[in-house]
């Protein structure tokens, strides 16, 4: 049992929030008015949503493939636990878009939208820190583990979910604010974004211990998030290059390093 004191929810609690609030059924959603609203757009405003559904799916792919490594690393027992209930929640947020593809927007090389600026945050690098853990656990190497582990959560809970899958949301708010269409699209969001915020409480809460008890990861760690930062522009720039659906793009780069902001401040780091 966790004795460490939280000033959000403890791991335990997020664990018992999860077991209710994370049982949603992405094959329930009725996506019939999505589809006869697609068919309404022309062919490159779809383009703009698939590839911002394109890069959801294949962020949440990696996440999930890559959460085990943490999990198993993870000391803390609650930790674990709570870890165990991200896993099945991060798979049933790429069963979502999945569904999505094929009921909605037909059939879709997601891989094909991997350009570098996301292929390296959301999967290549991801799965090198996932590594570095799982070579420190198997080599016994206990120094390495403490900021391997600590690293793997600033790049998953901090840039991943916590600036990057954050800022995508608004994306999908400002598409139904803008054409009124897409509601379920919306729906699965939100409740994707609903289990995020567990995800983030947690994420951000380790981060925070971590720099706190061994401050020489501070400067790691935050290296990390200004390489970050300064890919934001770019990233962006992918989303709303094109941009048919007429999205408001600044708006959207605001929140991203309002984000970033925010995450390097309950990291400790600002
Ligand atoms: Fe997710
Ligand atoms: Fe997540």
């Amino acid at each position: 049992m966790s004795t460490a004191t939280h000033s959000t929810k403890s791991p335990r609690q997020l664990y018992t929030m999860a077991k209710t609030l994370g049982i949603w059924d992405p094959a329930k959603i009725d996506l019939t008015e999505d589809k006869v609203h697609w068919g309404k757009l022309n062919l490159e405003q779809q383009g703009q949503i698939i590839k911002t559904c394109a890069l959801f799916y294949e962020g949440e792919v990696s996440v999930s493939d890559t959460l085990a490594w943490f999990m198993l690393a993870i000391p803390d027992l609650d930790r674990r636990m709570f870890l165990s209930t991200q896993i099945f929640e991060e798979v049933k947020h790429a069963e979502f878009f999945e569904r999505y593809f094929q009921e909605v927007c037909g059939k879709v090389d997601t891989a094909a939208y991997l350009v570098p600026d996301y292929k390296g945050v959301l999967l290549d690098e991801l799965r090198s820190r996932g590594e570095a853990i799982g070579k420190a656990v198997t080599t016994g190497q206990t120094d390495a583990l403490g900021l391997a582990l600590t690293l793997f959560a600033a790049h998953y809970m901090g840039v991943v979910e916590g600036i990057m899958a954050l800022t995508g949301y608004e994306f999908f708010e400002d598409l139904l604010a803008k054409t009124g269409m897409f509601p379920r699209l919306l729906e699965g969001i939100q409740l994707i974004r609903a289990d995020e915020g567990r995800h983030l409480v947690h994420g951000m809460d380790y981060l925070r211990e971590q720099i706190q008890s061994h401050p020489e990861y501070a400067e790691p760690v935050r290296e990390l998030f200004m390489r970050e930062a300064a890919a934001i522009p770019r990233r962006n720039n992918f989303v709303f290059t094109p941009n048919p659906l007429g999205l408001d793009r600044e708006r959207i780069q605001e929140i991203s390093y309002a984000n970033h902001v925010q995450r390097m401040r309950e990291a400790g780091l600002n």
